[in-house]
């Protein structure tokens, strides 16, 4: 019952959006982007602002022109209205509020209103800063990913999130705004350097671990394809990864993270603390990787996960190129705890109240714990830095080297 002298307002916004896999989406005969643009009103012209990453483009010289030329062939349906827009690539995009003015500035001086298109084309920094700006645009202008990173296809692309940094804080400022379609072209990949693209796995391998059992033994039977970046392999991975990230938010009941479990988060907790440790040294990814080999174990010493399956997803995260070790989760405060387990409260105030962790119970079932025992985890990292080979080892080299 309503208290006496409230209205009680509720209803439910239905979103629905498209996650195409192709390739060659510029190619001038591919009509996936250009079906995606005109499908809600096939009759009208669709005006869109590009946004490139520049490591994209410089990586992909003709990208540009095929975009103007992709945009020409498809004149009766679609409309560039200026030349596509550069942001940097990587964090520098979501470090820089005067980008996002500046993205604001264009938006604003090529009317790009409600229905016209911003296409957001980069790693997931770029699709960050990029949808961030198309969000707080007129509350939310359409905004068209195409991630071209294996972390940003088959993970933060397929999402409903963006976000920059400020005051320090990593996604500080940003919004839940599912994207109008997704994109994912397979092609743009094969430039992506190889840590770039192994650190991407991470996010494959957690999806897997904390949902899909067959996902994580067809990962751990692929896993020197992936390495060496094969393309079938590294498609399949995208597009399985993708498909269990994207049903996750929309059938586990909370897209907007309004709850306290977000099982997404898996191995996170100590992630984003290292990444803040090693100033960003080391890739999301290869953060997640260390925080799903650690949570891993440590579900093992907890009792709830047998402990040859955890060894099991160590060497699965070796095999693919990724660290299971860095010299960062040795640094310790003043009072000689490690810094990395301050990550559990940043964690806890990020969610807003109770702790909630991810632990796995079985590989393909993750199980939801409110504490986390502090005093193992220094035991399982004193263990695990004395199984470590004098003077740097094998994890720490990969951790450390950029390629
Ligand atoms: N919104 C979300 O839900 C969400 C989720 C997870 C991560 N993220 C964010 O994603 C960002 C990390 O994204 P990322 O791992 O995709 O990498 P990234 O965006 O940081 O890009 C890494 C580098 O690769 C370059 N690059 C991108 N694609 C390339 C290609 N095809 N060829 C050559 N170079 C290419 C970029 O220019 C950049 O220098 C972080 O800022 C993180 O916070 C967001
Ligand atoms: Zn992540």
């Amino acid at each position: 019952m309503n208290p006496p002298g409230t209205l009680v307002q509720q209803f439910s916004v239905p979103f629905r959006y498209e996650v195409a896999f192709t390739r060659g989406v510029f190619r001038p005969d591919n009509p996936v982007l250009r079906d995606i643009l005109s499908a809600r009103e096939p009759q009208r012209r669709h005006r869109a602002l590009v946004v490139l990453d520049a490591g994209v483009a410089a990586s992909h010289p003709d990208l540009g022109a095929a975009i103007a030329a992709y945009f020409d062939v498809h004149e009766a349906h679609l409309e560039l209205v200026a030349p596509v827009v550069l942001l940097p690539g990587g964090e520098a995009a979501k470090n820089d509020p005067a980008l996002i003015t500046r993205l604001h500035t264009t938006l604003y001086a090529h009317h790009i209103d409600r229905q016209s298109f911003v296409i957001a084309i980069g790693g997931g920094a770029v699709l960050d800063a990029a949808g961030y700006a198309a969000a707080t645009c007129h509350r939310g202008v359409r905004t068209v990913r195409l991630p071209t990173t294996v972390l940003s296809q088959n993970d933060s692309g397929v999402g409903v999130k963006n976000g920059i940094n400020a005051f320090g804080a990593k996604n500080y400022l940003g919004t839940f705004f599912p994207p109008f379609a997704v994109v994912n072209d397979l092609d743009l990949l094969a430039t992506l350097p190889r840590r770039e693209r192994v650190a991407g796995y991470a996010e494959a391998i957690k999806v897997a671990l904390i949902r899909d059992a067959a996902f994580f033994d067809w990962i751990e039977a692929n896993a020197v394809a992936l390495a060496r970046g094969e393309a079938g392999p590294l498609a399949h991975l995208v597009v399985r990864s993708a498909e269990l990230h994207a049903r996750h938010i929309a059938q586990a009941g909370d897209p907007f993270e309004l709850g306290s479990a977000k099982p997404l988060d898996f191995g996170h907790w100590s992630a984003h603390k290292l990444e803040s440790l090693t100033d960003h040294e080391l890739r999301h990814g290869e953060a997640v990787g260390l925080g799903v080999a650690l949570d891993s174990r440590y579900s093992a010493a907890v009792g709830l996960l047998a402990q040859p399956e955890a060894e099991r997803i160590e060497a699965v995260l070796l095999r693919v190129g990724l660290p299971t070790w860095h010299p960062a989760l040795e640094l310790r405060k003043p009072d000689g705890r490690r810094a990395v387990l301050d990550g559990i409260e940043d964690f806890r105030e990020h969610l807003g109240g109770e702790l909630t962790v991810t632990l796995l119970r079985a590989i393909g079932q993750g199980v939801e714990v409110n504490t986390l025992d502090t005093a193992l985890l220094e035991r399982l990292l004193d263990a695990r830095a004395q199984a470590q080979p004098a003077g740097g080892a094998a994890g720490r080299a990969r951790g450390a080297g950029r390629s």
